[in-house]
């Protein structure tokens, strides 16, 4: 098996059944804000683009190039798919002209032409855009696992598809916190310096777990070319950043007592063989060092490389095209009716102060969008430049985190510690997307979930992508439609009529426990 390092979580795999390009990075992402670190863009992108397998671990910009997607790769290519209940990755890929799909099931073995894939699939809210994966190939005399950001809990599974020859993970930060936030230089330095190391641990974790004898760290982190965000590079080892780079995790990997870390850039290759990996630099050895020993330098030069290219692309943000407050209550309003669980969870309200774009207060305790009154306390603040906000209501983003927070070209406060459940709804500004937080938060709480339907005690949660069956059911002669979809079961047998692989729990009520109005929750057995 060969594997070319094509930047950040990007690589080009080929085996004797067939070649397998994962997670292709090349255009910036999050409104030019990240960029591949080292740099990529002088790499010959040709012998890459007809794969016979494409694989994107998840949508996230830096994992879903859509413009290298749309304009370069072949859409001949047969496409590896996450087992993602909203199936995100296949839509996506759809509008970019892709056919050709392989839906695998998590955490299970598929052979193809040869080929043994396993992939296994994160699926909570939590979990990147509403999902994340990794790859696990086998090649009948090789293993490699492609874990890139995954978090992946299928131990089990992963144990019984190896022993590895190669681990390839993400040890880096990728996210906003605590930089952006308005805290003082010295919390914040506190705060980041935890983060930088922790994230590194965990990283030496899985790579333990795991076994295998090559690890080579990848998917990050990404370099800033804007002189607005600049300063978030890691260009002297500083440990309160929390971007350090593949020199400083290696070294890591060393103490912990792997002796074999690998260094991949853009265009290194590497040979694996049966416990063997060899790799073979694209560049002198003392210029792939001064990447490192010399990040500035490097960054400079790629900087002046992608000025056209930043220019451009905050020449497209649209400034002044849309009403935000109304566009944004008549958006929000109706997700936030659905967002019970999430509500809860935030319990206060949100001040987006959108500089000339107006200030808006997210109410999750009634439930509104206003504009603030230019006093009440909100616990939660965040300062956004109104451009990217109107490019999300223009494109209609369901998903903010994917594109304004991991931009990192924002500000925020908060009283209080994280909240989990604020930087969900954010990712799920759509009825279907926030029903389906809504049904893993719900999963969580055992007494809410069934209800009484037409004399039946039925699971609330639609067993299709968990819609609150309290407000999508409708009954019709003995049959419960979920209307989100149109799914259908049957109330007296519990069959799925949509679905052979999914069923609905629906257990007959004796009349004594049966009671009107037919729509009322029970508390679970
Ligand atoms: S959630 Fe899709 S049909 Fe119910």
């Amino acid at each position: 098996m060969q594997v070319t390092f094509l930047g950040h979580a990007g690589m080009y795999i080929e085996t004797q059944h067939g070649s397998v390009l994962c997670d292709p990075f090349f255009n910036p992402a999050y409104f030019g804000s990240w960029f591949p670190f080292p740099a990529n863009d002088q790499l010959d992108v040709e012998p890459f683009v007809n794969p016979d397998f494409l694989y994107l671990s998840h949508t996230h910009l830096d994992h879903f190039d859509e413009k290298f997607l749309r304009d370069r790769v072949s859409k001949s290519a047969r496409v590896l798919l996450p087992d993602h209940p909203l199936g995100l990755v296949e839509k996506e890929l759809r509008k970019l002209g892709f056919t050709e799909f392989i839906q695998t099931k998590n955490a299970v073995p598929v052979d193809i032409d040869g080929l043994k894939v396993m992939i296994t699939a994160l699926i909570s809210p939590a979990d990147g855009p509403l999902g994340d994966s990794g790859l696990c190939l086998d090649d009948g005399n090789v293993r490699i696992f492609n874990q890139n950001d995954s978090r992946p809990v299928e131990f089990e599974a992963l144990t019984e598809f190896g022993p590895y020859d190669v681990h390839f993970l993400q040890y880096s930060g990728a996210i906003w916190y605590p930089m952006v936030y308005r805290f003082s230089q010295k919390m914040k330095d506190a705060l980041s310096s935890k983060k930088r190391t922790t994230q590194m641990e965990r990283a030496i974790r899985y790579a333990k777990q795991i076994g295998a004898p090559h690890i080579v760290p990848s998917a990050g982190p990404p370099c800033f070319l804007d002189d607005d965000l600049w300063y978030l590079n890691d260009f002297d080892r500083d440990p309160t950043n929390i971007f350090p780079d593949a020199s400083v995790f290696l070294e890591m990997v060393e103490t912990a007592g792997f002796t074999q870390g690998h260094m991949m850039i853009p265009g290194s290759v590497m040979q694996i063989g049966k416990g063997t990996a060899t790799v073979t630099q694209p560049i002198p050895d003392d210029e792939l060092a001064a990447i490192f020993t010399d990040k500035r330098s490097h960054l400079e030069a790629y900087k002046q490389r992608q000025q056209a290219t930043l220019a451009a692309e905050k020449a497209s943000w649209p400034s002044g095209q849309v009403e935000i407050f109304p566009a944004l209550k008549e958006w929000f309003e109706p997700v936030l009716e659905l967002a019970d669980q999430t509500a809860v969870g935030i319990d206060d309200s949100l001040l987006l102060d959108l500089g000339t774009g107006g200030q808006i207060v997210i109410d999750f305790v009634n439930r509104t969008v206003t504009e603030w009154d230019g006093d009440s306390p909100t616990r939660f603040k965040f300062v956004i430049p109104r451009e990217l906000v109107e490019y999300c209501i223009i494109n209609h983003e369901e998903d903010w985190v994917n594109h304004i927070f991991l931009s990192c070209r924002f500000e925020a406060e908060r009283r209080g510690p994280y909240n989990e459940f604020l930087y969900s709804f954010f990712k799920c500004l759509s009825a279907e997307r926030i029903e389906y937080a809504e049904g893993f938060y719900a999963e969580r709480d055992v007494s809410n979930q069934f209800f009484e339907c037409e004399g039946y005690k039925v699971q609330r949660r639609c067993p299709h992508l968990k819609a609150d069956l309290t407000r999508f059911g409708e009954v019709e002669d003995g049959i419960l439609t979920c209307t989100l979809h149109g799914w259908q079961f049957e109330l007296a047998t519990g069959k799925c009529l949509t679905s052979d692989d999914r069923k609905l729990f629906s257990q007959k009520l004796d009349e004594a426990e049966a009671s009107t109005p037919s729509k009322e929750v029970i508390a679970s057995d």
